[in-house]
């Protein structure tokens, strides 16, 4: 039960700062359902404000695994972790779930959320998500050069906005 290890705030109190918690310490982004999902790391997003609401931007290769989680179901989790989680961040982000079933990795403990979202008891923070906007990267509007680089095979991203339907803290 997700209520008796976390305590739910609202998106204002979190207290960390978003760059350093995206960026820096990375996230857990988790689609699907308790008996079937997947997880990656990704450290590229952001969190604020859209359409009154608060939520938080992923962007997701069309090639990775959670990819197909993502875009089948309503709801994903995004979950962030202490440093002791490091190597899981790099396992999450480095080996895909086509190749290692991630539902075993151990020290990751699923958790579901109200929504039917899965997440981990081991995160710190917990966001729970309701998917309420995607699109692709258009290379055709990028106003730089030097964003094309990061798209050697043309794998643009797709991105999702998900609602912030709560926060969940440990
Ligand atoms: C620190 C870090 C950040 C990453 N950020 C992203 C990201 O924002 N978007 C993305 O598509 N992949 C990102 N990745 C790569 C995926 O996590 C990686 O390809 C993963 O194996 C995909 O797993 P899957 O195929 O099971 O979904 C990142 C990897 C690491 C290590």
């Amino acid at each position: 039960m997700i209520e008796k290890l976390f305590k739910k705030i609202s998106p204002d109190e979190i207290r960390e700062n978003v760059f350093s918690l995206i960026g820096k310490e990375w996230m857990l982004i988790t689609a699907g359902k308790i008996d079937h999902y997947n997880m990656m790391t990704a450290s590229w997003g952001s969190a604020g404000v859209l359409w009154k609401k608060p939520v938080i931007f992923t962007f997701i290769r069309p090639q990775r695994y959670t990819y197909e989680f993502i875009e089948k179901h309503a709801h994903f989790s995004v979950s962030f972790f202490n440093e002791a989680h490091r190597d899981l961040l790099n396992l999450c982000g480095t080996t895909s779930g086509r190749d290692l079933n991630k539902m075993n990795v151990e020290g990751l403990t699923a958790l579901e959320t109200p929504s039917g979202a899965v997440a981990f008891e081991q995160a710190k923070l917990i966001l729970e998500c309701r998917k309420i906007y995607y699109d692709d990267i258009e290379p055709d509007f990028f106003q730089i050069f030097d964003i094309e680089k990061i798209y050697p095979t043309e794998d643009y991203h797709r991105f999702y906005i998900g609602e912030i339907v709560q926060v969940w803290e440990k």
